[in-house]
């Protein structure tokens, strides 16, 4: 347990906290490829993003209620808006499965993950919300029953769910992941350069998961043939990475986003800051995570290249970039 002070917590009705005496992290991931696919058993090759995390942290209360304090919402559990209602049922999933006293609990929560944007944050939030409790309570929680505790929380976020969020936001290293499979880890390790650009359009990953499942029932064998050719370019881009052909890559990731295009879940916006990219020369560039927003992901051989691609992508709309170097991922 950590014992470390915090000052200048001030919520507006909750009396100051203290001190912590437990928290929890988790970071922010990026979907390479596969996203949607995903859902349907396709496998996905995913990152994690540790520019971005959320840490949270856990005092008593001083009243008997319990409470959360976030840039997003200050106030009782109680009274808690809807869509944070998987945190909530994740913050239940622990204290029941362990038979913890459901006594009031302060949760202060801060990330720079931005919501809503295919980064993973609920995910993110209810991993770092479980590992706060365990650490409270100091009881052991295994990876996979984190991962079975979060997923219930994130299918009320996303109501299906491949659990790919989950899984990225609580491990450290990229890989390559198939609903129901165990994940395959990897080091990236290319001579290249990632470049993700926020459009600054809250991204719909729960109705795009359902548009894409209502033309799944509309138009079957449009939708097969689409998720085919996407497991193709998933295992060639693993393949690709492999043998560290960044070329080929960024090939297939601009394929992937033909394909998401196809399956509707992607966004004027987001179509303007890809093709951005690609004019700048990219070696490819495709949305990530949900899509109907949220964020895109550009290749580029080179650091210049790179912050001439990132320049681009604010120029066609991006509100915020980042620059990863993808020789040390
Ligand atoms: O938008 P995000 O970060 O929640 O990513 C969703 C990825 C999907 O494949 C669309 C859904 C899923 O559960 O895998």
């Amino acid at each position: 347990m950590n014992e470390n002070e915090i000052t200048n917590i001030n919520s507006d009705n909750e009396p100051r906290q203290a001190s912590i005496l437990g928290q929890g992290k988790a970071h922010s991931k990026i979907i390479l490829m596969g996203e949607h696919a995903v859902v349907y058993g396709v496998p996905a090759i995913a990152m994690p993003f540790k520019a971005a995390s959320v840490s949270v942290k856990i005092s008593p209360s001083k009243t008997n209620r319990s409470w959360i304090e976030s840039d997003y919402y200050n106030g009782p559990i109680s009274l808690m808006p809807n869509d944070m209602a998987n945190l909530k049922k994740v913050m239940e999933l622990m204290l029941d499965s362990f038979n913890l006293p459901q006594k009031g609990l302060h949760y202060r929560i801060e990330s720079n993950i931005p919501i809503g944007r295919g980064m993973g944050s609920s995910a993110a939030v209810s991993v770092a919300i479980a590992r706060a409790i365990a650490d409270y309570y100091d009881v052991e929680l295994s990876d996979y029953q984190l991962q079975l505790i979060v997923n219930q929380g994130e299918v009320i976020a996303h109501e299906s769910t491949s659990g790919l969020d989950t899984l990225m936001s609580s491990t450290n290293d990229p890989v390559m992941y198939q609903k129901s499979e165990q994940p395959v880890p990897f080091s990236l390790n290319l001579k290249a350069f990632l470049i993700l650009a926020d459009s600054g359009i809250e991204g719909q990953t729960k109705k795009a998961v359902a548009s894409v499942r209502q033309l799944f029932e509309e138009r079957p064998k449009f939708v097969k043939e689409a998720l085919n050719s996407i497991e193709r370019f998933v295992k060639l881009g693993y393949q690709a990475i492999q043998n560290r052909d960044v070329t080929e890559l960024g090939r297939l990731l601009t394929y992937n986003h033909y394909y998401l295009n196809q399956l509707g879940v992607s966004h004027p916006s987001l179509d303007r800051i890809i093709q951005a990219a690609w004019y700048a020369g990219a070696l490819g560039a495709k949305l990530t995570g949900g899509g109907l927003g949220g964020c895109a992901i550009a290749l580029a051989k080179t650091a210049k290249d790179a912050e001439l691609i990132a320049e681009a992508m604010q120029l066609a709309g991006a509100k915020q970039t980042w620059i990863l170097n993808l020789e040390s991922e």
